[in-house]
């Protein structure tokens, strides 16, 4: 990952950058494209991610994961972020999770937002482009719920060798994706969820409950234990609150 790498000083989202790339003839498999200022970046739900200019990590690696069956697409997320995950948990700079389905926390703080879009022909999936947006130095953030490395570790990262750091680090969990290692990855995906195992209200279809998280099920669906009884959750029918 990040060997073929594509630096634009400024670009509207590295996303669609790499799918313009990817349309103009193929990619090596692991091509990084990077932006110092991202003007329009795309985040989950329809979102946009702003973050400032020169402070962060804003990047989109290409991949061609066609050995998964798209029923299964939800294990490149969860590779995706066990990579991210093990990097910054090297650092030593807090409690690191994974909150489902895919944000890489700290000490309850969002540091990284994971996007990754897919272009699936014929049953296939033909090409997948994973975008990260990691927060590294930038200290002042747009939401009290979000953070940044640099603020559980008090002085700035070097952002090239962060980025070949969690380069090597999402490659390692690629590999272990395609070496067909999926029971090892759902379960490490499962030991490292945000709230797993603890009493938490959320709210779905109008209403506050409590539950507990226990994992995920191959569609990727939240599983939450309600009352004795396993629910799962699609991202859109489910908000934690506390
Ligand atoms: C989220 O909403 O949590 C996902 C955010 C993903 C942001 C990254 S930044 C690099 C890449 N390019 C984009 O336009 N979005 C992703």
């Amino acid at each position: 990952m990040g060997k073929n790498l594509h630096f634009l000083p400024e670009c509207h989202s590295t996303n669609l950058v790499a799918f313009e790339l990817s349309r103009g003839g193929a990619i090596p498999e692991g091509t990084l494209v990077i932006t110092e200022n991202q003007t329009a970046g795309r985040g989950q739900r329809g979102n946009i991610w702003t973050v400032e200019k020169g402070m962060n990590l804003t990047f989109s690696l290409v991949v061609y994961p066609k050995f998964i069956p798209p029923k299964d697409q939800f294990l490149l997320s969860q590779a995706v972020s066990l990579g991210i995950y093990d990097f910054i948990r090297t650092l030593k700079i807090g409690e690191v999770k994974v909150k489902w389905p895919n944000d890489i926390m700290v000490n309850g703080r969002k540091v990284c937002g994971i996007l990754i879009e897919n272009q699936l022909v014929g049953g296939t999936i033909e090409l997948s482009v994973i975008g990260i947006g990691l927060n590294v130095n930038q200290t002042a953030l747009p939401v009290p719920t979000a953070s940044s490395l640099k603020n559980f570790r008090g002085f700035d990262f070097d952002l090239e060798e962060v980025l070949e750091d969690v380069c090597h680090c999402v490659e390692v969990r690629y590999l272990q994706l395609r070496n067909n290692q999926w029971s090892e990855l759902r379960e490490d995906y499962r030991q490292a969820l945000y709230w797993r195992d603890e009493s938490r209200t959320f709210f779905s279809k109008g209403q506050n409950f409590s539950g507990m998280i226990r994992g995920t099920d191959e569609q990727g669906r939240l599983q939450l234990e309600v009352k004795n009884e396993l629910r799962s959750f699609d991202v859109k029918e489910i908000l934690y609150l506390q």
